[in-house]
């Protein structure tokens, strides 16, 4: 039984069984690990009156779709993202590696938000006040008009929306709050779920926006893995490495827009600079006449984007020979690598094989097959591709080349950048012919892609 002076108990994830206290496995079903803390719903009296009346159903064809009021942050790149804008009430959630820059792009949200005249809240449970002026001041913020609290007891923000009515809140992050009526430690599912739904359910009936940032866990999911998603209207994440300042902001769900968006950023001294032209940037250090290069005409969601793939393929001494790809899947990879062995009778059996998506990306589009091919064909015969080639389609198992989508997208985005000739896959070539001052090359197979660039 549950004591009455008990405000929470502990629900097993996969079977909805419910115990006082928390155990290692669910006495249920014997999952492991699988109890979380939940808070008590308040009971109602038996018979009692029902809080609130039922809402009334009213037709479709009468509900006015304008009722969304979005505003422009200020960063391009986020609005577009965001579908446009920032929606009134809506929740946002920013997931990421630690250090990606998630604190950096919600305080330049909060200073472009400010500058427009919109009071804003800034809950930093991560950092002291001071830590985050300091940051303001590197990312020349003024901080006018941002207000900010070190608090993270989750009811005392919410009564912090309530009393200073903000247009926006930024809450950094949601792993550091917790909820009085949960027992468990800041950070665990329970006190995630808790203290989200609670800001969340603030948020929505004051009608500020809110900003939750949240740190991805090794498995690469958000803390309190998934659990958030459904709580919230926009789940965005920011990636990119560490090693790169290259960042992409990607949309996996988004209520009020596509999440076929991408914002690109790059990490600067003085913070997040949009990267308005991402191809040149994702090119700028691509060597010419070196072999092993290739330039992919990928798409980022419904943005075409120009990537350069390298390859470096060398003699192993190894009996087994290694075969590594960054931003890249690594099953894709082995398989391109055995149809060029097989088909192109290359020798790669007793090669090491490099690949590597140059400026920090990861492209996981069949498109980039013929771009792999390229490379990995090119660094093995040591002969440069054409520095004006951009190349994409997808290779088959009996090394045909199929076609992708949007291909003329992509032949568009190759000829704003300058790009003379595109080898692509026949099957795109044929509605495209001639396109935009750019030569298309269309190829049905893995020799006439060989002809094309002269490797055969
Ligand atoms: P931060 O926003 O703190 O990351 P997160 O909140 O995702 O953990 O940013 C972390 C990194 O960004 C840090 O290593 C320093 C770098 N940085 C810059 O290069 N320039 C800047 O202006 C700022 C504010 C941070
Ligand atoms: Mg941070």
């Amino acid at each position: 039984m549950v004591d009455k002076a008990r405000r929470s108990v502990f629900v097993c994830q996969e079977c909805g069984h419910s115990v006082p206290r928390w155990l290692g496995q669910c006495p249920n079903c014997n999952g492991w690990n699988s109890l979380v803390e939940e808070a008590l719903p308040e009971v109602r009296p038996r018979g009692g009156r029902r809080a609130s009346a039922p809402a009334a159903p009213r037709p479709l064809a009468d509900v006015t779709a304008s009722g969304a009021l979005r505003r422009r942050t200020g960063l391009a790149e986020l609005d577009r993202v965001l579908g446009g804008g920032l929606v009134q009430g809506s929740i946002v959630l920013v997931g990421g590696d630690p250090g990606i820059g998630k604190s950096t792009l919600a305080l330049q949200a909060c200073g472009a938000l400010a500058g427009q005249g919109l009071p804003v809240l800034y809950v930093a449970g991560e950092e002291s006040p001071e830590q985050v002026r300091l940051r303001a001041d590197r990312l020349g913020l003024a901080g006018a008009g941002v207000l900010i609290v070190a608090e993270t007891a989750a009811e005392a923000v919410a009564e912090l929306i309530e009393s200073t009515r903000p247009a926006a809140v930024v809450v950094d992050s949601i792993q550091t709050l917790h909820s009085m009526a949960l027992g468990s430690a800041p950070g665990s599912v329970g006190q995630v779920r808790e203290s989200a739904a609670l800001l969340v359910a603030r948020c929505k009936a004051s009608g500020v926006a809110c900003f939750l940032i949240g740190h991805v866990t090794k498995e690469g999911a958000l803390a309190g893995p998934r659990v958030l998603e459904h709580l919230v209207d926009t789940v965005l994440y920011f990636e990119g490495d560490g090693a790169h300042a290259l960042r992409v902001l990607r949309a996996v769900k988004n209520r009020f827009g596509s999440t076929n968006e991408v914002g690109v950023f790059e990490m600067r001294e003085s913070g997040l600079a949009e990267v308005a032209n991402p191809s040149a940037a994702f090119l700028a250090e691509r060597p010419v006449d070196a072999p092993g290069s290739a330039v992919l005409a990928t798409l980022e969601g419904s943005r075409p984007m120009l990537v350069e793939i390298q390859a470096l393929v060398s003699r192993s001494g190894l009996a087994l020979p290694r075969r590594t790809a960054i931003g890249l899947d690594a099953g894709r990879v082995a398989l391109l690598l055995a149809v060029l062995e097989k088909r192109m009778r290359m020798p790669l059996h007793e090669q090491d094989v490099f690949l590597n998506v140059a400026g920090g990306l990861r492209v996981d589009e069949p498109a980039a097959d013929l771009a792999v091919v390229a490379a990995a064909a090119s660094s093995a015969s040591g002969r440069a591709l054409d520095a004006d080639l951009v190349v994409w389609g997808e290779v088959g198992l009996t090394g045909e080349v199929r076609a992708v989508s949007r291909a003329e997208a992509r032949l568009r985005e190759a000829a704003r950048q300058g790009f003379g000739r595109c080898v692509l896959p026949a099957g795109n070539a044929r509605a495209l012919a001639g396109t935009d001052g750019v030569v298309v090359h269309g190829v049905a197979t893995l020799e006439q892609l060989f002809e094309a660039l002269a490797l055969a």
